[in-house]
C-alpha cells in the first residue's frame, strides 16, 4: 500500500476513482480562486494522479508535479500526455525536500488535499518559502474542520477522518510560523477552503 512509504503523510492516500472527479468537476475554478494565474511557474505538490495537475499545465508556463508515490505520478504523467501537455516534469521526491527537487524559483506553490497529513509543518513551510520568488503564493487547499459523516460525495462519507482535518485557523498559524505570510482566505465548496500565503520582501 502506498501509505507504507517512508514519509508517506497519513490520511492522503490517493482516493478510489470516481467520487474525485465528483467532488472535484471544475479544477480550473478551483484553481482561480486560489490565485492561479496564466504564465506562472508552478509546483504541484503532493500531485497524485495529476487531477489539477493537467489544468495548472494548461494555465501556467512551467509545473514540476513533485510526489512521494510512484504510481499515482506514473497516472499523472499519462493524463498530461493524453492532453497534449509537454510543460510539466513529474518528480518522484518528499514534499519537504521541494527546494531541492525544483531548480527554478516558482510563482505558485499549489498543494490540494495533503497538508493535515504532513507531520512536520514547520518543515515544510519553510521549504515552500525557499522554493518561492518574492511575491510567490502558496495555496494549501484543505478539507474543513467538519465530521467526516457529514462530507458525502456519491451517497458515502470521504475524506480524511475527522481528527487529522485542520481548521483554517490551524492551517494559517502552521505557515506563518516559518513559512510565507497569510494573505486570504476563500471558500471551495462543497468542503474545502483555500488558505494562500505569499512570500514577503527579504
Ligand atoms: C489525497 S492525494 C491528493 C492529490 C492531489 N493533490 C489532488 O488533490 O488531486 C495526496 C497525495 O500526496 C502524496 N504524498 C503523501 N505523502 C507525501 C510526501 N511526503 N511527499 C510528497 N507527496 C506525498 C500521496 O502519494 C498522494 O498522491
Amino acid at each position: 500500500m502506498s501509505s507504507d512509504l517512508p514519509g508517506f503523510f497519513e490520511g492522503t492516500e490517493m482516493p478510489t476513482a470516481g467520487w474525485w472527479e465528483a467532488l472535484w468537476p471544475d479544477p480550473a475554478a478551483v484553481l482561480a480562486t486560489v490565485g492561479l494565474e496564466a504564465g506562472m511557474d508552478v509546483v504541484d505538490l503532493c500531485s497524485g494522479d495529476g487531477w489539477f495537475t493537467l489544468q495548472i499545465a494548461k494555465d501556467g508556463h512551467h509545473v514540476v508535479a513533485i510526489d512521494i508515490d510512484r504510481h499515482p505520478l506514473e497516472v499523472g504523467r499519462h493524463r498530461l500526455g493524453d492532453g497534449g501537455m509537454t510543460n510539466c516534469d513529474f518528480v518522484h521526491g518528499n514534499a519537504y525536500d521541494l527546494a531541492e527537487l525544483v531548480q527554478w524559483p516558482a510563482d505558485f506553490v499549489f498543494m490540494a488535499n495533503a497538508f493535515h497529513g504532513v507531520p512536520d509543518r514547520l518543515r515544510l513551510a519553510r521549504a515552500v518559502r525557499e522554493a518561492l520568488k518574492t511575491g510567490g503564493r502558496f495555496a494549501i487547499v484543505n478539507w474543513h474542520r467538519l465530521p467526516r459523516d457529514t462530507t458525502t460525495v456519491l451517497g458515502e462519507p470521504r475524506g480524511p477522518k475527522t481528527e487529522l482535518r485542520m481548521s483554517p485557523e490551524q492551517t494559517i498559524e502552521a505557515v506563518e510560523a516559518s513559512g510565507p505570510n497569510f494573505a486570504r482566505l476563500v471558500e471551495v465548496p462543497p468542503y474545502h477552503y483555500g488558505a494562500v500565503f505569499e512570500r514577503p520582501e527579504p
